[in-house]
């Protein structure tokens, strides 16, 4: 049956204007006013804008990571996205441990199939990239439509690449027509600064955050550049939180570097001070790179809206606080790295953004779901509103004020980093491909129905360069 959505406001990245838009199948078949269709049900909109759905290009589903393992899974991470208006993520595959690609990323879609309720890409990790590695990459990522790969310059006991890693990486990628995502902290001086802290007794959660200076995301971000120019490659940065990334950024950009940037929800809203709490409840702010200092905050913000960053990511990757998050009780370095973010990423955004007046309506669209959908090779069937684009659409209430508690959220994780922020706005129903997965604030969507998306190489057209940034 179609579906028509009649009187709502939408918005993409360019217009924002009064329609109806008439949806059959997967697709959007119609925009226009005063549409009309026997066959439809009909969703009355009034009110609400109409937003593309989400894209999400910074998720960590079912992830081993620090001795443990994520606990929001591909059900539940995806039911709360979806809670939240993304109807697409891209997921990190991590490729350690398993002795060929081909293997990693079978077991990456064992976790999805079955469990998704959103559609879905995957990034592929690297941490090696010897002989054996090169030679089946291209045809792994040909295989399964993977246009970007993922190369951590942190975590010096886990993932951390180095620098003759990460240059081959730009290289490979170039050759892929790929986009390199890097993790741009400098890990073995976190390392160094780690062991002399635990050295001198300090085992409380705020070293986390004092023993990864801004500075170490700053140099491994100039770091990142230089080698991404070298290799005449292309950069994206993820979760830049700081002052010291953003001005890397920002003059990489005005020389023309392919460079682009990322940041997250809690780097725009919460600061350092969060990771002082007593009883040990600094642990449920600990992820990397950490929460700055209040300043830095105005420093992203006028980074997105000056196109300097481009996207949000969640960079969801949660731990219970009664739970794995312990694991850190009486040493700050055993604590894992991450937070629940999947489900409030959009509605922040458009909170703190839009309705502080910082970002205008076509902007926040831009930042969290377009660039990313460019970025990834995924525009124009995701990433806006258009005749023959996915029916991926979020019906919005821009007014409803509400409280963000872990009470009510629908990830599977025993705390919200965000509890008791007032907000405005909430999606009201969210369609993927023409498909209700929440309808009035309840989920009916189905766990597999999301789709696994081969995306498009950023030499087809997927990337913009840097002067044609928006702004
Ligand atoms: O602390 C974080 N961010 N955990 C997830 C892994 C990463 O670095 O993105
Ligand atoms: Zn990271
Ligand atoms: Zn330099
Ligand atoms: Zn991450």
């Amino acid at each position: 049956m179609k579906k028509l959505i009649k009187n709502g406001i939408v918005v993409t990245a360019a217009d924002t204007y009064e329609a109806d838009l008439l949806v059959d199948g997967e697709k959007i078949i119609e925009i226009g006013r005063n549409l009309t269709a026997d066959d439809a049900e009909i969703i009355d909109a009034k009110g609400a804008y109409i937003f593309p759905g989400g894209v999400d290009p910074h998720t960590h589903l079912d992830m081993p990571f620090n001795n443990t393992v994520t606990d929001d899974d591909w059900e539940t991470g995806t039911i709360a996205a979806a809670f939240g208006g993304t109807t697409t993520i891209i997921d990190f595959c991590l490729t350690t441990g398993d002795d060929t690609l081909e293997k990693a990323v079978a077991r990456w879609h064992g976790k999805a199939e079955g469990k998704a309720a959103i559609d879905y890409g995957f990034h592929l990790m690297l941490a090696n990239l010897d002989e054996k590695v090169l030679e089946e990459l291209p045809l792994l990522l040909e295989k399964e439509g993977i246009t970007s790969l993922k190369v951590f310059m942190a975590y010096a006991k886990e993932f951390q690449a180095d620098d003759r890693t990460l240059f081959r990486a730009f290289k490979a990628a170039k050759e892929a027509g790929a986009l390199v995502m890097v993790h741009c902290e400098n890990g073995s001086v976190i390392d160094e600064l780690v062991t002399k802290a635990l050295a001198e007794g300090h085992t409380e959660p705020i070293y986390h955050a004092l023993t990864r200076p801004p500075e170490a995301e700053g140099e491994a971000t100039h770091r990142a550049i230089e080698l991404a120019h070298m290799a005449d490659s292309q950069l994206y940065v993820v979760h830049v939180t700081c002052a010291e990334a953003v001005k890397q950024i920002a003059e990489a950009r005005a020389k023309g570097y392919k460079v682009w940037g990322e940041t997250c929800p809690q780097y725009l809203v919460l600061d350092q001070s969060y990771l002082e709490k007593p009883d040990f409840e600094g642990a449920k702010y600990v992820w990397s790179p950490p929460l700055r200092e209040k300043h830095h905050q105005k420093v992203l913000f006028d980074a997105l809206k000056a196109g300097i960053l481009q996207t949000l990511g969640s960079d969801q990757c949660s731990f219970n606080f009664n739970g794995k998050k312990q694991l850190g009780r009486n040493d700050f370095s055993k604590i894992p790295n991450g937070g629940p973010f999947i489900e409030d990423r959009f509605s922040i955004f458009f909170s703190e953004g839009v309705k502080k007046g910082i970002l205008s309506l076509n902007q926040f669209v831009d930042i969290v779901s377009t660039q990313p959908a460019k970025l990834f090779g995924l525009f124009p069937e995701k990433g806006t509103i258009a005749v023959g684009a996915d029916a991926d659409l979020v019906i919005f209430d821009p007014e409803v004020k509400r409280v963000i508690s872990a009470k009510t959220h629908h990830m599977n994780v025993d705390y919200s980093a965000f509890e008791g922020m007032e907000i405005t706005g909430e999606p009201i129903s969210v369609l993927c491909r023409g498909n209700f997965v929440i309808k009035d604030k309840k989920f009916i969507g189905q766990p597999g129905s999301g789709k696994y998306l081969k995306r498009k190489k950023i030499n087809q057209g997927a990337l913009q360069s840097p002067t044609a940034a928006t702004v």
